[in-house]
């Protein structure tokens, strides 16, 4: 599998939300690159604009200036046809809290994005045994979503994000919502999903436990990235882990620092 070249380039961003004499800088100048088969984490405070930034790339809001390219292509230019195919299957969303869609089983939820596209049932039937079996949901598929745990819930959401093949999963805080083992079983799908296949994840956290699966964490205060760490070639989780602690300790010294 290749893992090299830029899958996203995010040039400048910046991000004004409300009216002149009451205006937030959400984004106020955000750039860097996530290469292909990257898993890259994105930490910083409570309304530092991880979730602006989020949905700037996956075009539910219009950035107020700069732009985001997928391999090469920038995604404000795109027609309405270009637009459906990129939210339908060129990424996929992993919310906190699920989303999904209450009066739908497991299965339908995950094979709701495909049907809007029109893909084949067989093809989609065969890549959703797959997940499903991968992500341990097959024996929950025909429940509905309040019978199923949080944990559970997640991974159907998962499954929906990754069924369309997306070039990259966008994910804001997918543990938050889960406990401490539902969390570290989903961390653990998440790294396989992104070291078997080679999928590219994007992963906004508060978490340094679920921080430390990825290979790179950008830091993102006041809508700018201020601090990169990188995970060693040789280094394991647990060290990684470590070195966010005490990069979050070092950062959590000011009072506008709080992580
Ligand atoms: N729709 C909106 N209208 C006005 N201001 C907004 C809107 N959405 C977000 N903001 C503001 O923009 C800033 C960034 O918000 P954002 O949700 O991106 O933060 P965040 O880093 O995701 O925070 P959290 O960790 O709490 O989820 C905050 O000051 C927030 O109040
Ligand atoms: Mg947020």
């Amino acid at each position: 599998m290749v893992r090299q070249g830029k899958l996203l380039e995010v040039k400048d961003l910046q991000k004004n939300y409300g009216k002149k004499n009451n205006i937030t800088k959400a984004l106020n100048g955000v750039s860097f690159d996530i290469l292909l088969g990257e898993f890259l984490g994105i930490m910083g405070p409570s309304g530092s604009g991880k979730t602006t930034l989020l949905n700037c790339i996956a075009t539910i809001i219009k950035p107020t200036s700069g732009c985001v390219l997928l391999k090469g292509e920038n995604i404000s230019a795109f027609d309405s046809k270009d637009l459906a195919e990129y939210r339908g299957s060129r990424i996929g969303y992993l919310f906190q809290d699920f989303a999904l869609l209450d009066n739908l089983t497991g299965q339908e939820n995950i094979l709701l994005p495909l049907s809007i596209h029109g893909v084949d049932f067989a093809k989609a039937r065969a890549k959703l045994d797959e997940l499903a079996d991968f992500l341990e949901i097959t024996d929950i598929l025909n429940k509905f979503p309040a019978q199923m745990s949080g944990g559970q819930k997640q991974r159907v959401a998962a499954a929906r994000s990754l069924i369309s093949d997306p070039d990259i999963v966008l994910a804001d805080e997918p543990t938050g919502a889960l406990d401490t083992r539902s969390a570290r079983n989903l961390m653990n799908k998440l790294e396989g999903i992104n070291r078997n296949s080679g999928r590219t994840i994007l992963m906004v956290t508060h978490d340094p436990n679920a921080a430390s699966f990825c290979s790179r964490i950008l830091f993102i205060q006041d809508g700018v990235v201020f601090h990169e760490l990188r995970r060693k070639q040789e280094e394991s989780r647990e060290e990684f882990y470590e070195r966010i602690l005490q990069l979050l300790a070092q950062l959590g010294g000011g009072s506008a620092n709080v992580f």
